[in-house]
């Protein structure tokens, strides 16, 4: 057994993650990242379109509807044999999503419809500098990234004048009360403005997925600057943490993978979501392409493998400390943290959970506990969901953080060296 010590310090963990959660403003963008760091690595890309005929060693990466990806790193044994190590994550987080006919025409305004995505905390959104981001479809069926540069939409909070009542709880309706602002009556046309971005024809522009995104940058915060104030980090946070220990790991004879799901925030339920087929199919395909012919390989592979559900966990709130199960407080710097769930909100058991427990030990890494109040719901994951498709042992687990689906989230530097290194040694083991 090798001990994975952390390679990265805290501060360039943390500016890492920062530079990450700025290149990737939406799940297209966050696969683009991904896979443009794999890349300059020796991963290539697989189509699914194409047959694929796979080596031991191989670094390959498949990516479905942009949103989505599996990396994997084919084990030296045959999968029936040796199995995979898996980490798994989500692309997407909470936002509000652009209306397919979005020109809102209000009191001399130009106004951007949305609709909202996930369960967001909408007052957050308030008075931040928003932009759009997404894709384009166009009409030769090309999809096109795009960030539309600046600062240029706005959610005005109402002056308190105007409203007393807001000193005893704030209600925003979003179909009324959460509509951008992007200008006055004369202002440019949004998606004129997007296609000229990109580079593209407007009249070629056929479709779109934009979304809204805070445009300023992640930031340093706290006394020694060691925290990280960021959107979207549930769950780039996890996905930026895969993606190194995907590259620090060392080949073994199982086979290593990382998969990022998009929609996991509204149910997982599509063709790249986890509910999906996506890494069913990836998998069928490697047994099958690494010149797997037995109808049980496939199943044997499944029952020889584990799967690291990663998605950010709850650290305590300062301000809100009895919202937490006493005995079960993770901290912000604490590492990562296990979750568990009676009634498999979370996928964890003792097997699997035990699993993690010693990959951390291994590597010298801290492990805190995390299970809701008694009298709270639980969130869940893309953990338990693919546990069910697939049939594969499972451990959720997450790195901490503070706000989870603000507009700005909390987390600490100091934790994403641990949660790398608790990885690396997961795929490694
Ligand atoms: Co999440």
């Amino acid at each position: 057994m090798t001990t994975t010590a952390p390679t990265l310090t805290a501060e360039q963990a943390g500016a890492d993650l920062r530079a990450f959660v700025d290149a990737s403003p939406t799940p297209f963008h966050a696969v683009a990242e991904m896979t443009r760091r794999l890349a300059a690595q020796g991963f290539s890309e697989l189509l699914e379109v194409d047959r694929w005929a796979l080596r031991p060693g191989d670094q390959r990466y498949v990516v479905r509807d942009g949103g989505s990806v599996v990396a994997f790193r084919v084990g030296t044994a045959p999968l029936a044999d040796a199995g995979a190590r898996l980490i798994g994550t989500h692309t997407d987080s909470p936002t509000f999503k652009v209306r397919p006919r979005y020109d809102v025409r209000r009191a001399g305004f130009r106004l951007v419809g949305v609709e909202p995505y996930g369960g967001l905390l909408a007052h957050t959104w308030l008075d931040r500098e928003l932009t759009v981001a997404g894709r384009l479809a166009l009409r030769g069926g090309e999809l096109v990234q795009v960030v539309l540069p600046g600062a240029p939409l706005r959610l005005p909070s109402l002056a308190i004048h105007l409203d007393r009542s807001v000193r005893d709880g704030l209600v925003l309706d979003p179909q009324r009360q959460l509509v951008p602002v992007w200008g006055h009556d004369g202002a440019d046309d949004l998606l004129e403005a997007l296609a000229l971005v990109a580079g593209v024809e407007h009249a070629d522009v056929v479709g779109h997925d934009l979304v809204l995104t805070d445009s300023l940058p992640a930031a340093e915060t706290g006394a020694d600057g060691s925290w990280i104030a960021a959107p979207r980090l549930d769950d780039l946070g996890c996905c930026h943490s895969a993606t190194l220990a995907l590259l620090a790991a060392e080949p073994a004879a199982h086979t290593q993978l990382l998969v990022a799901n998009d929609h996991e925030e509204v149910g997982s339920g599509s063709a790249e979501g986890a509910k999906g087929s996506f890494l069913a199919d990836v998998l069928a395909r490697l047994v099958a392409a690494t010149g797997g012919t037995d109808p049980q390989d496939l199943h044997r592979a499944v029952a020889r493998s584990r799967l690291v559900s990663a998605d950010m966990a709850h650290a305590l709130h300062p301000n809100f400390a009895d919202r937490h199960e006493s005995d079960h407080v993770p901290s912000l710097g604490g590492g990562p943290v296990l979750k568990l769930n009676a009634n498999q909100s979370y996928a964890t058991d003792a097997g699997t959970g035990g699993w993690f427990a010693a990959r951390c030990a291994d590597a010298g890494v801290p492990l805190q506990h995390f299970v809701t109040r008694a009298d709270l719901p639980c969130g869940s994951t893309i953990g338990p969901l693919t546990a069910t498709r697939l049939g594969i042992a499972t451990v959720d687990v997450g790195s901490p953080l503070i706000g989870m689906h603000s507009c700005r989230e909390l987390v600490s530097a100091v934790d994403v060296p641990l949660m790398v290194a608790a990885m690396t040694s997961c795929l490694s083991a």
